[in-house]
């Protein structure tokens, strides 16, 4: 059985910087993945389309790419109910890298990122006393568990928004693997690799704002991987970045009063002579009723339950990276195109906050 399906593709020349949308109309199987889609183009419509493959079954990381504007490994992507809903995806480049042709990005600058942060053991362990092999429990193991799935695909570069603004940023692909080593009982270099990733260019330049997280079709979950970094370099003492001392007074705020008090936010984060040199904007703020009086502070009726909180995670020792271990439940959010467990494909995308990007049936993506 075969399926009409229709694919736009930005094509790219580097070496004369031409950009140009070219449509196609192909029969595929009804099986047929964007990356068979794409062979089918290239054996019978165009030869001089320029795209990258390897395993065809989401091991090698070669075939990331966009469709309508998020990164997509080209062999996970089903066409089926996309060709069915005669829908055209527009396919492009991965963002944040140089194009070199068509779909093919240089990723000498991702390979770089990878190397500065070590990707390999460096042991620092006792040999076990029978000289056997070194066990470790599977919960130490769970900590690095998701971060040693990536397939280095670079999906998650690609949709980096704190790449965008600094090309310099470490990177979610470059955090995760980094998050693998410090996390690995057996590496005799977690501090200096922390005190590394605390640096410019490091763990606090992340956004938040969880794209990579999304995009990953390994299910690694890099923003979660830099959140159990920052943790871990906070347990570890290494808090001298703003981020750091941000994050610190978000948990003295609300253990103190359960509230964020912002008006402290600004010298506690970035220091007094930071914090007196935006006086006048405080005052603006403050006229439009946009900040509230620091004095006296405001303390919520239910602190109590805002410290007790404080104290269950304190006691349970679930401070730096313990606290933070999901792996898990992000596995379980994988569904590699069909159902999980007992939950079918719809179930799944149908749960709260959960998307069908970059697939959208009732919206056109913009050519
Ligand atoms: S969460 Fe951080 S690392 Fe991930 S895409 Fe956003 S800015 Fe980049
Ligand atoms: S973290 Fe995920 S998206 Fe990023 S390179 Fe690894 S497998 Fe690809
Ligand atoms: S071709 Fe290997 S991951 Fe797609």
């Amino acid at each position: 059985m075969t399926m009409q399906v229709g694919l736009k593709v930005w094509r790219f020349n580097s070496r004369t910087g031409e950009r140009e949308l070219q449509e196609f109309e192909i029969a595929a199987p009804e099986e047929a993945t964007l990356l068979d889609c794409l062979d089918i183009v290239k054996d019978q419509h165009d030869g001089t389309l320029a795209y990258r493959k390897s395993c065809r079954m989401m091991i090698c990381g070669s075939c990331g790419m966009r469709m309508d504007g998020a990164a997509v490994l080209a062999c996970k992507m089903r066409m089926y109910d996309i060709a069915q809903a005669g829908h055209v995806p527009v396919i492009s480049a991965m963002g944040n890298l140089p194009i070199v042709k068509d779909l093919v990005v240089d990723m000498d600058p991702f390979w770089e990122k990878f190397n500065s942060v070590n990707p390999y053991l460096q042991p620092g362990y006792e040999e076990p006393p029978d000289g056997k092999e070194n066990l470790i429990t599977q919960e130490r193991m769970n900590v690095i568990h998701k971060e040693a799935l990536c397939i280095n695909c670079g999906c998650c570069v690609s949709e980096c928004n704190a790449m965008e603004a600094d090309p310099l940023f470490t990177g979610p692909q470059a955090l995760a693997k980094a998050m693998r080593f410090v996390g690995d009982p057996r590496d005799g270099q977690k501090l200096a690799r922390l005190e590394k990733l605390n640096g410019e260019h490091g763990i606090w330049e992340c956004t938040r704002c969880y794209f990579c997280t999304e995009r990953c079709p390994k299910g690694v979950d890099p923003r979660d991987a830099i959140a159990k970094l920052g943790a871990e370099s906070m347990k570890e003492g290494i808090d001298r970045d703003m981020g750091a001392k941000h994050a610190k007074w978000f948990v003295t705020s609300a253990r103190t009063t359960g509230w964020l008090r912002e008006t402290e936010l600004v010298p506690k984060t970035q220091g007094v002579v930071a914090a007196i040199k935006q006086t006048r904007f405080a005052l603006d703020l403050a006229l439009k009723g946009k900040v509230p009086p620091p004095f006296p502070p405001h303390v919520a009726k239910d602190v109590k339950e805002s410290r007790r909180l404080y104290d269950l995670v304190r006691d349970q020792g679930r401070d730096g990276y313990a606290g933070i271990v999901q792996g898990e439940r992000a596995l379980g959010r994988l569904s590699h195109g069909h159902g999980v467990g007992d939950q079918t494909l719809e179930e799944i995308y149908d749960r709260p906050g959960a998307y069908h990007r970059p697939f959208i049936a009732d919206e056109e993506a913009d050519a």
